[in-house]
């Protein structure tokens, strides 16, 4: 959520700032600024809308600095007005600041530290900050980060300039990802390393609090107290082909088409000499095989509908109860978890707040933790005892797809390792498995291709349709909701998701005539009671469309279309059926001239609650 960059150099740093924000509006985009020092004094410019206001906005003045500061927002206090964004600029002039994160006390701070008259030109909570470091400073600006820090509650991650020290640039960070490197003539700072990551080998991550201050040839590092440390860096692996759409239109289709290798390397890094290797688990074998007694999965949005799917597979191989929790709430509840609970936490982004939190609650009571991440060195990760990587590479489209996929294949690694342990399977069912496993990229393949052009049909029948509903029981419930969720994030049309047995008990009297009903029906022992589902709504008008898999398609019906993927392992058709659900949504949002990769209001790292 909002996207930082600062630079200072020997160079106009204008040009960067911009590219640099560019890379970053997936984390927000709507409003953005920057501030440079020139001839001593901060200037800023800033604009509301997307960055190519901002450069509307450059052009007129085309300020030249060496150092400056820049922003992307996604609004949490105010509206994304001009007034609201970033960079904050203290009364007096000298601090220049852009934030991401939340501070939650900026009233009680208004109230208790600030002088009561004291005016104020935004209507967010980063202005605050600005206000406080001027209060605070007395020539040093790290010790008034210090002061001003120690007031703040909530997560930061700061770039501020200081008209005083024209060739020095302060970051500080604390719950919010703030990443700082050093080129040979220039340092930067960043919210995410794909703003700088071709400019260095070298990455240092600031947590807890730590300050840095960065000319173009030096980085100093402090604690919170001020005090100055050494710190240690991580190398940067560059991945420039996931940086590019190449061939196509958006990144969403680009990482639907990139499911089967983002799979295969997921795959290839948790399976060897047919069984699955967990290389960065170190949970005893013995606390699988006598000490578990219940998983919990806690994750918010896809991820979730990943830890749904994964009960389904984990709970019935593994013969332990498995719950799902959205992490938002799980957070705030009186878990009952203990040392006998392994509490695993998925999340793309590896910087989700809600999921943080969760994994700290966990940890506090005692649980074994397990994270499902895919962006290595995120605090998520970090601060996992155990981790799966998935190795879906950097996803940019803000709804998920690839690193979807991917999840799913750590979760059913997770199921079979777990039911290895517990005697629960032999080695010849775990091989059986993985060989299935490795299949699955191919599958994946044939089917994008198989059910491409049927799906894209589909799309110019639907496109118009106010509501459409998915339904599906157990696990196709959970494909089902995936499905809602990514057609409502990307179209706005109002999409909803129901467990099909459960429509009659009163969602059955939104359908009407010709509205697009989704049902999902892969799974054997209840494909009949589904197909009840199905014929429900369509005797009272709906347009059913039913998504299976070549062995069931024979048998459906009451469809008015039937779109049908391989056929695999029940414990893997997630993996499949939600490859035409991504699709229509991405069809159906381009017939609605949507924005697709960057849908309104949404973030690509949601690091606020
Ligand atoms: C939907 C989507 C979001 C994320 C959710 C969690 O397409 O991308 O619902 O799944 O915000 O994000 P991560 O996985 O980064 O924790």
């Amino acid at each position: 959520m909002c996207g930082i960059i600062g630079k200072t150099g020997i160079n106009n740093v204008v040009p960067e700032l911009i590219n640099g924000l560019k890379s970053l509006e997936y984390r927000g985009y709507d409003s953005s600024g920057i501030a440079v020092i020139n001839n001593g004094k901060i200037g800023r410019f800033r604009a509301s809308g997307k960055i190519s206001e901002l450069e509307k906005e450059l052009e007129k003045y085309r300020p030249e600095s060496e150092i400056g500061i820049g922003h992307t927002r996604w609004a949490t206090h105010g509206s994304p007005t001009k007034e609201n964004a970033h960079p904050h600029v203290s009364p007096n002039g000298k601090f220049a600041l852009v934030h991401n994160g939340i501070i939650e006390n900026a009233e009680e701070i208004k109230k208790t530290l600030l002088p009561p008259d004291r005016e104020y030109s935004s209507k967010t909570d980063t202005e605050v900050a600005v206000h406080l470091l001027e209060k605070y400073y007395d020539g040093d600006p790290v010790k008034a980060i210090v002061s001003a820090c120690k007031e703040i509650k909530g997560s930061y991650a700061f770039g501020i300039l200081c008209e005083d020290f024209p060739n020095t640039l302060f970051a500080v960070a604390s719950a919010s990802p703030l990443v700082a490197v050093k080129g040979e003539k220039e340092s930067y700072i960043a919210s995410d390393l794909c703003a700088v990551r071709e400019k260095a080998d070298l990455v240092y991550r600031l947590t807890e609090g730590e300050i840095c201050s960065i000319e173009h040839n030096e980085i100093k590092f402090f604690d919170s107290e001020g005090k100055e440390i050494e710190k240690s860096a991580d190398k940067i692996s560059v991945d420039a082909q996931d940086l590019d759409k190449g061939e196509y239109e958006h990144f969403m289709i680009k990482e639907i088409m990139q499911q089967p290798q983002a799979v295969r390397n997921t795959i290839e890094s948790l399976v060897s000499k047919g069984k699955i290797i967990l290389p960065e688990v170190s949970i005893t074998k013995g606390f699988f095989k006598n000490e578990i007694s219940e998983i919990v999965i806690v994750a918010c949005g896809s991820a979730y509908h990943t830890g749904l799917v994964g009960k389904n597979v984990i709970e019935p191989l593994c013969k332990v109860p498995c719950n799902v929790h959205i992490a938002s709430e799980f957070r705030y509840s009186e878990p009952l978890v203990n040392e006998n609970t392994l509490a695993v936490f998925i999340s793309q982004s590896g910087e989700t707040a809600d999921t943080l939190a969760a994994l700290r609650l966990a940890k506090k009571c005692g649980a074994q933790v397990l994270s499902v991440v895919n962006v290595e060195g995120s605090a998520i990760a970090e601060e996992s005892d155990n981790v799966i990587y998935t190795k879906a590479g950097r996803e940019i489209a803000v709804a998920t797809t690839k690193a979807y996929s991917a999840q799913l294949i750590a979760l059913y690694a997770l199921g079979i390792f777990i039911a290895k342990q517990r005697g629960k399977i032999t080695s010849e069912q775990e091989r059986n498995f993985v060989e299935e496993m490795k299949r699955l990229p191919q599958k994946i393949g044939e089917t994008l291709e198989l059910v491409n052009e049927d799906v894209k049909k589909l799309a110019k029948e639907i496109f118009q349709s106010p509501d459409i509903f998915y339904i599906g029981r157990l696990s196709d419930y959970a494909t089902a909701s995936e499905g809602s969720l990514k057609m409502k994030e990307i179209t706005y049309i109002n999409s909803q998701v129901y467990a099909a047995g459960e429509l009659k008990h009163g969602t059955i009297s939104l359908i009407n005539e010709g509205t697009p009903v989704v049902a999902i029906a892969s799974q054997c022992g209840i494909f009949s009671k589904t197909l009840s589902n199905m014929a429900e709504v369509s005797a009272r008008g709906a347009k059913v469309i039913a998504v299976t898999d070549e062995e069931l398609r024979g048998d459906v019906t009451d469809a008015d279309e039937i779109i049908t993927v391989k056929n695999t392992l029940k414990e893997f058709k997630s993996s499949l059926l939600v490859l035409p659900l991504q699709l229509l949504s991405y069809y159906t949002a381009k017939l609605r001239g949507c924005n697709i990769d960057k849908p309104k209001n949404l973030a690509k790292s949601v690091t606020v609650e």
